[in-house]
């Protein structure tokens, strides 16, 4: 076969597949009460399946081209210079807390150190904190931002305190001016978890951009997706190459499928280990206590044709919020409604609510509810982290009894603003909403 002729089976290929989405993907039409809304989900059309199929023609598989432009196209809409793509956001942290604990930094984390994080949020934000051998000390969250409580830092700080790890909840900015005052006051590192936050800004800054490293997830949930998938960042030259030993299986060697043979060093075989009288290859000399955790490069082609979606989707999240919240807000005498920064600009992931303690209905009564008409309904994350089975006997420090984060483990739930509602499922979830409301008054 000549290869123009291979260029013509590959055309009709990806011409098959878009005939193949419009048949078998195509939405049906929402039916109230029977169609699920669901809080979340991948919203795409024939480009990513497109994408993903020249992906898999090309068959790179592991990190290669596209991974490679993926991470360079994070890097220019984030701001930042480095971007390794991972294979979850749980990785992306796991990476971000390890590289700063690297005995390759001149003033890494250290066993027992401690590390200030909100009890209210996501179960590997904290992770790799105990991961890492570090303590962490929990502060409580704000009601209604359901961010770190910023009034709270200095109670949790003493002489072993290192980092700051915190997540921008739900794609709400945190208070930054307050954290990185606080932070550079204190010379403590910043990691921001903005797995839920990609394309929310404080003071017109992303998120995730203010620390010393941010992390992003591509789970279908957030706001692109590969399947699975994450990133972690950082504009420090020497952070990024300890991320990416860590990610990296812990080796030094950087090379990537464009490097020669010899390395682009161009003394691949010629590396040193202590003692050893022969040079060794670069290739398996190992500096770090790594994993790996790469993402592929079909997840990577995903990610790509998503990207170019991006504004798109976090216009829809920031309009969905906005008309459920004027929808909502007659009912605040019975839940608090979210709040946020006037500095912040959230392209929120969920919209959040919390029974006021002392109204004539309990959360799970409203969840039922809602849940009956088929709106999809998600309880906060783990609430307060402190009383969640795993975490109940972790070595850990509290400022205080964490009352709002124990309000939000009983009371909270979210539902959702994603890209895939449209005007009908609105209309849906408010009608459902009064429903509940005239029922009860
Ligand atoms: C704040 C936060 N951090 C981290 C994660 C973990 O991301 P992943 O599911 O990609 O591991 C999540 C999951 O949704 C999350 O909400």
């Amino acid at each position: 076969m000549t290869n123009a002729e291979i260029r013509a089976l590959r055309e009709q290929i990806l011409d098959l597949v878009t005939e193949y989405y419009r048949v078998a993907h195509t939405p049906t039409p929402f039916v109230p009460g029977q169609t699920r809304v669901n809080y979340a989900g991948r919203v795409y059309d024939e480009r990513e399946l497109i994408s993903a199929v020249e992906a898999v023609l090309d068959f790179w598989l592991t990190v290669g081209p596209r991974v490679m432009t993926f991470e360079k196209e994070l890097a220019r809409l984030l701001g930042i210079r480095r971007v390794l793509t991972t294979n979850s956001g749980s990785s992306a942290n796991l990476i971000a807390m390890t590289a700063l604990c690297s005995r390759r930094r001149e003033r890494p984390l250290q066993p027992g150190d401690q590390v200030i994080t909100p009890a209210m949020g996501f179960s590997t934000t904290v992770a790799p904190i105990v991961q890492n051998n570090l303590t962490p000390v929990f502060v409580d969250c704000e009601l209604g931002t359901y961010n770190l409580d910023p009034t709270q830092l200095e109670a949790a700080l003493s002489e072993r305190t290192g980092a700051i790890f915190f997540a921008h909840t739900l794609g709400n900015p945190a208070d930054m001016e307050t954290v990185m005052a606080f932070a550079r006051e204190h010379e403590l590192y910043v990691i921001e978890d903005a797995c839920d936050a990609l394309g929310s800004t404080y003071d017109d800054q992303m998120v995730g951009t203010f620390g010393d490293l941010g992390t992003l997830s591509f789970y279908p949930a957030h706001h692109i997706t590969t399947g699975e998938g994450g990133a972690v960042f950082t504009d420090d030259a020497t952070l990024a190459r300890i991320a990416q030993s860590v990610r990296d299986w812990g080796r030094d060697c950087q090379c990537d499928y464009t490097s020669p043979p010899g390395g682009a060093c161009g003394r691949r075989f010629q590396w040193e280990i202590p003692g050893l009288a022969e040079p060794y290859d670069h290739r398996y000399l190992f500096v770090e206590v790594g994993y790996n955790l790469k993402m592929t490069d079909v997840q990577a082609a995903i990610g790509l044709a998503q990207l170019t979606k991006l504004p798109d989707f976090v216009a829809a999240r920031k309009e969905h919020f906005a008309r459920l919240y004027q929808g909502l807000k007659p009912y605040e005498e019975f839940l608090i409604l979210p709040a946020w920064s006037e500095r912040a600009d959230p392209a929120w992931f969920a919209f959040p609510l919390t029974v006021r303690p002392g109204a004539p209905f309990t959360r799970r009564d409203l969840t039922t509810f809602l849940e009956k008409r088929n709106i999809e309904t998600r309880l906060l994350f783990a609430g307060n982290i402190v009383q969640q089975p795993g975490y109940r006997h972790i070595r850990h420090r509290s400022v205080g009894a964490l009352p709002n984060s124990d309000l939000v483990l009983r009371s909270s739930f979210f539902f959702g603003v994603y890209p895939g509602l449209d005007d009908d499922r609105i209309a849906y979830v408010l009608s459902a909403f009064a429903d509940f409301f005239a029922n009860l008054l």
